[in-house]
């Protein structure tokens, strides 16, 4: 199903569905806003940050303005087993703890640098939002923790993978996520060729990488062949940036 997501620029139409899309996870009781917006993201980070070292406070709310979260966040109940794999500063399982609770998060990252800065954003979870647990290892697709996630996120990851170990990083990650649960897939456009420039411009200034985004249409047929259920995917354009999100259920 394709579906048109809120984000600027677009015309919303998401209305109730997000509750279904999580189907037997429930857990949506007592939960905060169930839809979440850019500007609540936003708040909740700004609070989050306020103390925090500058740096890191302008890095993750620079990041949560070019990069939808939002979307993503709508779809994870209170209190689920989160895995996010490629986790950087940790900035999608903070706004997890700021605007769903007790959630138990798991973050994973190759780089050192993005583990040191993640563990300073957990510090900051800790103070403010103590009823979630967030751990922070650094590892790779290969040697994720133990354990199987009601949802597990892959953000803006796949495209710094090597092309030949994509699909088996793909596997791998899937491996982790519970019967039932979601994986909430997003990466960077592979059109229209000025937006995947953009982009790769941005990975060669800021991270020095040259990046190998992949089309929906292959990560689709990934997910058919790992049983994953395609439950909604859409596309979402921030300033130059073209972003493209999907939601899978395993079977
Ligand atoms: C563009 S950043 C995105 C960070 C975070 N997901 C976010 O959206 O803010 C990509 C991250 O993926 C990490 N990464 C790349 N390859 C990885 C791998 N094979 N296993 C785990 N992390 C990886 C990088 O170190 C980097 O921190």
């Amino acid at each position: 199903m394709r579906f048109q997501l809120t984000s600027r620029g677009q015309t919303g139409a998401i209305s109730n569905k997000y509750p279904s899309a999580v189907g037997g996870l429930r857990a949506w009781e007592g939960a905060g806003p169930l839809l979440v917006d850019e500007s609540m993201a936003l708040q909740a980070a700004r609070d989050l940050f306020a103390n925090g070292p500058w740096i890191l406070r302008n890095l993750q709310i620079g990041r949560l303005k070019i990069c939808p979260f939002e979307e993503l966040i709508s779809y994870v109940p209170v209190g689920a087993s989160v895995l996010d794999v490629g986790c950087g500063r940790a900035l999608f399982l903070s706004l997890l703890a700021a605007l769903r609770r007790n959630i138990h998060g798991v973050g994973v990252d190759i780089s050192e640098g993005a583990v040191r800065a993640a563990e300073m954003t957990v510090e900051l979870v800790r103070e403010k939002h103590g009823s979630s647990a967030i751990q922070i290892y650094c590892a790779n697709h290969e040697s994720l923790p133990e354990g199987s996630f009601q949802i597990v996120s892959m953000i803006d990851v796949i495209h710094h993978v090597p092309v030949q170990e994509q699909q088996q990083f793909f596997a791998a990650v899937v491996r982790h996520l519970a019967p039932g649960g979601l994986l909430l897939y997003k990466d960077m456009v592979s059109m229209p060729f000025w937006r995947v420039l953009a982009n790769r411009l941005h990975d060669l200034l800021v991270s020095h990488e040259a990046i190998h985004e992949v089309p929906l249409s292959t990560v689709l047929l990934w997910a058919k062949s790992q049983a994953l259920q395609c439950i909604q995917f859409g596309f979402v354009n921030r300033y130059w940036y073209g972003h493209e999100i999907a939601i899978f259920r395993k079977c």
